[in-house]
């Protein structure tokens, strides 16, 4: 099977790349480096069976011929960053959303029809129903990140719709582990290196998350791919419970050996769109066979560990 793999350079999409190489496939991993990191792939590099093409998903009409020969496509490519939507309203569209059709138009081009794309839990907002199921309420968006990745999932499930596809959408909680460069572990530990003896928290830390760890997460997407057969395959992706903010910050004071005095903002979140209870109901994922291996504190710890270890990913991310 020949995999493309579109955000090959990024945490997860170089953690699944890897996977795959070892799994046997041949695949082309397309990333414009935008957070992705060279040093991630320096592995996939060295493997016959990977191809690197250095790519803007924006750029529609060389999109195409980078997808030549593929079979399956994993769309992972994306502005992961939740946060900041509203100081440009504009890049979520763009790189959540256009750079979706632009995936989408170029697999139709070259006959491919299989995709799996990385969704998330922020789709639903601030959900009625938790654990929030698959097929809860149709959600009422709170983000700018959540509300392009709702379009992006509109989108694919109307190509299966219109031309034959099949997809494999899942909705990831906040994940966690090695070559972790974004999040709530690396906004406190980047603050705590500059300053061990306070630690600024964005509203109460009482807000309720899920974590799911990066292997588990990749397990879970290949597992499915290979039992889910219908048109349109939704997953949540988290494990079956969640933490406090001062629950991790907890874990990587610990892990640290830091005990700063703690500077919450206040409110019940952390920021406009910030949803303060999250947590997914993964029965669907279950009955397939599939189940975490790590639990949320661990994750943290893996996290904090590599962090430690990679301290250059604080320079390469500016
Ligand atoms: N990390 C999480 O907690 C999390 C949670 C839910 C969903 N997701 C989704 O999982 C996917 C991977 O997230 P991640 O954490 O690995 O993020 P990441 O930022 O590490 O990876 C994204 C990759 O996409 C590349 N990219 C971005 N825009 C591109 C473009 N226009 N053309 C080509 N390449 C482009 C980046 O360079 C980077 O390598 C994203 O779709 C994200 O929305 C992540």
């Amino acid at each position: 099977m020949n995999l493309i793999v579109t955000g090959c350079a990024g945490f997860i999409g170089s953690t699944l790349v890897d996977r795959l190489l070892t799994e046997g496939h041949q695949v082309t991993g397309l990333d414009n480096f935008s957070t992705g990191q060279i040093r991630f792939l320096e592995g996939a590099l060295e493997r016959p069976n990977f191809r690197l093409v250095e790519i803007d998903l924006l750029d529609h009409d060389a999109l195409p011929l980078a997808f030549v020969g593929g079979d399956v496509v994993f769309h992972l490519a994306a502005n992961a960053d939740v946060r900041f939507g509203t100081e440009h309203p504009r890049k979520d569209l763009e790189q959540n959303t256009i750079a979706t059709y632009n995936v989408l138009e170029a697999m139709r081009t070259n006959g491919i029809k299989k995709i799996a794309f990385s969704s998330t839990g922020s789709v639903y907002g601030e959900a009625e129903v938790v654990p929030t199921p698959e097929d809860g309420p149709f959600p009422i968006q709170t983000s700018l990140y959540g509300a392009s990745k709702a379009a992006g999932e509109g989108l694919i499930a109307a190509y299966c719709e219109g031309f034959g596809f099949q997809s494999w959408i899942f909705r990831f909680v906040s994940i966690l582990g090695e070559r972790y460069t974004h999040g709530h572990v690396y906004d406190f530990y980047q603050k705590l290196k500059a300053d061990p003896s306070r630690l600024p928290v964005l509203g109460n830390g009482k807000q309720r998350k899920s974590y799911l760890y990066v292997q588990d997460c990749v397990d879970a997407i290949l597992l499915a791919m290979e039992k889910a057969t219908d048109k349109v395959n939704i997953f949540n992706l988290g494990v079956d419970g969640y933490c406090e903010v001062n629950d991790s910050i907890g874990w990587i004071c610990e892990e640290l050996g830091v005990k700063p005095k703690l500077e919450y903002s206040g409110g019940d979140r952390g920021w406009v769109g910030d949803n303060p209870f999250i947590f997914l109901e993964t029965n669907r994922i279950q009955s397939l066979g599939w189940k975490p291996k790590l639990g949320i504190r661990e994750g943290v710890i893996k996290s904090v560990k590599y962090l430690r270890e990679n301290e250059w990913v604080f320079e390469a991310r500016k």
